[in-house]
This record gives C-alpha cells, sequence and structure tokens, in this order.
C-alpha cells in the first residue's frame, strides 16, 4: 500500500528535496531545503548540506565557526510561521481549533475560502487525507499562487484532495454534498446563501474573524438566514510557562489575540430553527441595534 501523500517526507534519514529546520543557541530557527553540493551559510560560518543528508533527524550540525545547529524537519506549525506570506495566515493554535470543532474527518468534503498564504488549506488537506476533498477558493490570484507554492513544498508536490479556485467563493461556488464549509475572510456572511446551497443537512459551517463587529454581524446573519442550528462563538488563548528550577510562572509574552471562531450546523432542508429557550438578554436587540444588514463589519487584517 502506498503512503499517504506527504507521509514519506515526515520520517526517516533527512534526504534530499526536505526541509529542515535548524535552531542555533538562542532557539532563533532557520528553515531551508536540502541540496546535494550546497552549503548553508550563517554569520558564524557554514556547513555543507551533504552533512546532514543521510543523518538522522535530530542531529546537530558544526559551522566552520563552531557554533553547534540542532538540525529537525519542521512541524506543519513551524512551517506555516516560516512559510512566505501573502495574506495573514490562521495561527497553528485555531487550527488546532478548526480541526477538532469543525469536525473535519479523513474523506470529508471541505470547501474553505480564502485560501491567502495557505496555511489553513495545509492543516485540512492532511485531515481529509487523500480520500478527501479539500476545494479552495480565493480572490486574489497572486495569494492563490503563493499558497499553492507553499502547500506544494510542504507535500512534496501536488495534493490529490486539493482544488484550486481564483474568484469569490459566493459567484464560484458549484460544490454540492458538501460536509464542511470555512470560511476566513473580511465579510463572511456576504458567502451564506450559496454555502446553504452547497452544505449536506447536519454540515458544519465554520467562521474564522478578526474584530468584535465582524463576530457580531457573523452570527447574526446566519441566525438571520434561517437554515442553521444556533450559532456558536469563541475565541482560544494559550499562554505558555517558563519552567526553570524555583521559578515557574507564566511566559512575560502571550499573543492575546488572533481571531474569533464560529460554528453552526445546517439543518434538514424546510426545518425551522427551534426557539431559543434562553431570551435575548434586555436591550440586547434595543432600539440601538441596527441588525446584521448595517455597517461593513470592521476589517482587522483578515482581508
Ligand atoms: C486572512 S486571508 C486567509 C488566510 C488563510 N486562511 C491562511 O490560513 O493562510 C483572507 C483571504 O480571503 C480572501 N477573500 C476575501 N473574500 C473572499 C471571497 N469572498 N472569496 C474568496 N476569497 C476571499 C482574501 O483575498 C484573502 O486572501
Amino acid at each position: 500500500m502506498s503512503e499517504p501523500t506527504g507521509a514519506a517526507r515526515r520520517r526517516g534519514p533527512f534526504k534530499v528535496g526536505d526541509q529542515v529546520q535548524l535552531t542555533d543557541p538562542k532557539g532563533r530557527h532557520y528553515t531551508f531545503t536540502l541540496e546535494a553540493g550546497k552549503n548553508f551559510h550563517t554569520h558564524k560560518g557554514s556547513f555543507p548540506h551533504d552533512e546532514l543528508i543521510g543523518a538522522p533527524e535530530g542531529s546537530v550540525v558544526r559551522t566552520t565557526g563552531n557554533v553547534a545547529y540542532l538540525a529537525l524537519r519542521p512541524l506543519l506549525p513551524d512551517y506555516v510561521l516560516s512559510m512566505p506570506r501573502g495574506a495573514a495566515v490562521v495561527y497553528p493554535k485555531d487550527a488546532g481549533q478548526i480541526l477538532a470543532f469543525a469536525d473535519i474527518f479523513p474523506g470529508a468534503r471541505v470547501v474553505e475560502a480564502g485560501v491567502g498564504s495557505g496555511s489553513l488549506s495545509s492543516f485540512l488537506l492532511r485531515a481529509v487525507g487523500d480520500q478527501g476533498m479539500l476545494h479552495s477558493y480565493e480572490r486574489r490570484a497572486d495569494f492563490a499562487q503563493i499558497a499553492k507554492e507553499n502547500v506544494e513544498r510542504y507535500f512534496g508536490g501536488p495534493h490529490p484532495a486539493w482544488q484550486l479556485t481564483v474568484g469569490d467563493l459566493q459567484d464560484n461556488l458549484s460544490d454540492t454534498d458538501v460536509d464542511r464549509v470555512i470560511l476566513d475572510m473580511l465579510a463572511p456572511w456576504e458567502c451564506l446563501d450559496a454555502v446553504s446551497k452547497a452544505l449536506v443537512p447536519g454540515g458544519i459551517l465554520c467562521c474564522y474573524v478578526a474584530t468584535t463587529t465582524q463576530l457580531s454581524k457573523t452570527v447574526e446573519s446566519i441566525r438571520e438566514i434561517g437554515c442553521f442550528a444556533e450559532p456558536q462563538p469563541w475565541e482560544s488563548m494559550i499562554r505558555n510557562w517558563h519552567v526553570e528550577g524555583l521559578a515557574v510562572r507564566p511566559d512575560h509574552r502571550m499573543i492575546g489575540h488572533t481571531g474569533f471562531l464560529v460554528t453552526a450546523r445546517r439543518l434538514a432542508d424546510g426545518v425551522e430553527p427551534p426557539m431559543r429557550r434562553r431570551r435575548p438578554a434586555k436591550g440586547a436587540y434595543g432600539e440601538d441595534y441596527e441588525g446584521p444588514g448595517s455597517g461593513s463589519g470592521g476589517s482587522g487584517d483578515r482581508g
């Protein structure tokens, strides 16, 4: 049985064409592709790639200036943070939340937009696997090209489950019987009509937005369209810890905000969303509330 796409590049001794992530004594990372006969240069000397070709992962190489570098393959979270970017990427912590709470499974039929730099596409492709389908829509041809290069560099070539279309999702979405739709864009509410036609009953819509105004407009628009169960909005935070002898405390710095996530399940056709048991908070929809049709929803940096 042949290995799943990309798996052979994740294990075994280093080979020509593999990505290598070096860690220097200060913990800084450098990523490059192994080529026979080439040298890797640092400001503290160089070493030949040939020293790593055939060596096990986790080897240590020394430059001509006697500085030691630890060599490992980058993990996907490392890779997406170091690859060339067109637009802001989905951070690994959010990609993990999306894979779990949008319930991405092997063989799933998934649609996503926009593609940006291809970070989330790579996570989704690994989760749906060779027997699944990921159809990604991106309105900007230049971003789609960057994403294609990033995804193919990661998997070592085209992924059999991946189709990439340049254009707006709401104008081009042609897929039917879609299990999951993931929207990472400025105005996901513009895609709800098209998405609700594509999703199977019980299918999941997952939106990733940067600002509270976008979050509000997304949730209210999902309620208004009427063919989804009650949307679930949340955010996640990761706090790293410093653990050294008696000094055990949270790191001083953390990534405080990346974005908000919302999931909603597609109802069967013709079904009315069940009434919510809890009444909205007093004043939530008072005279100052203008409804999801108003305003731009804010911009954040997730264009
Ligand atoms: C924040 S980026 C997506 C990043 C991507 N998810 C990643 O992980 O690298 C948002 C992208 O959505 C694209 N976009 C915005 N609205 C769109 C639409 N209606 N259809 C397709 N692409 C859209 C933008 O051009 C931009 O590249």
